[in-house]
């Protein structure tokens, strides 16, 4: 099974708090993402400003799109994206649209996966092309208590059966990754756990020991 990457998800509304974080933490993460929150406060100038410091890293944009396929992925993937999330209530047209853009860049859509979705639709999207979704336990579901439990791992292999490659997200510490031994995840996703711990470059070494526990060889 392929080791999971580590994804860093940018989180703060402040690009220069954001790129701060980076500048520590971009040697410790396989994947850069400027999660919703930057977007929204910074927008893509902020994508662009990361994609200039760092062309080597796959660069995510979490948009989270739930419309106008087509020009929320020319923004994205105009500022340097290489994938690019939808969520999984957006109408397939939304999809299409956006996976039309994300190939004429070679970059890839990712559905996010919150709320109600169906293992039906997940074999919809597969059969668009899409190859990967992101299994999100929302902030605000967590911190009112919601947890990770069977139903999460039975969903993650159903997705991974369908053809979809899931990355994990949501909250997550690196005492949560060997609950998902076993399942091929392509990455684990942690914005506050990384960025905002006390020794962030500590934080990033644990979950690679994680994950090398639970994925070696
Ligand atoms: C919120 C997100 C976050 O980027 C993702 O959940 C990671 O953040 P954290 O590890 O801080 O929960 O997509 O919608």
């Amino acid at each position: 099974m392929t080791r999971p990457l580590l994804q860093l998800a940018l989180d703060q509304l402040d690009p220069d708090a954001a790129l701060q974080s980076l500048a520590g933490l971009a040697p410790h993460v396989d994947i850069i993402e400027a999660g919703t929150l930057l977007c929204c406060s910074a927008g893509m100038g902020a994508v662009r400003r990361i994609r200039e410091r760092y062309p080597e890293h796959i660069m995510v944009v979490d948009l989270k799109t739930a419309d106008a396929g087509t020009e929320m992925a020319r923004m994205a993937f105009g500022a340097g994206a290489d994938w690019m999330t939808v969520i999984c209530a957006a109408p397939l047209a939304t999809l299409e649209a956006a996976q039309r853009v994300a190939h004429e860049h070679g970059g890839e859509i990712q559905v996010e996966l919150f709320g109600h979705w169906t293992l039906e639709q997940a074999r919809e999207w597969r059969a668009l092309g899409v190859r990967q979704a992101i299994y999100h336990r929302g902030r605000d579901a967590a911190a009112k208590g919601l947890g990770w439990g069977a139903q999460d791992l039975k969903l993650l292999r159903a997705l991974a059966d369908a053809g979809i490659e899931p990355s994990v997200t949501g909250g997550l510490t690196p005492a949560d990754l060997p609950l998902f031994v076993g399942i091929p995840v392509r990455a684990f996703i942690a914005g506050r756990a990384l960025y905002g711990a006390p020794d962030p470059v500590a934080a990033a070494q644990a979950f690679h020991d994680a994950i090398d526990r639970g994925w070696e060889g």
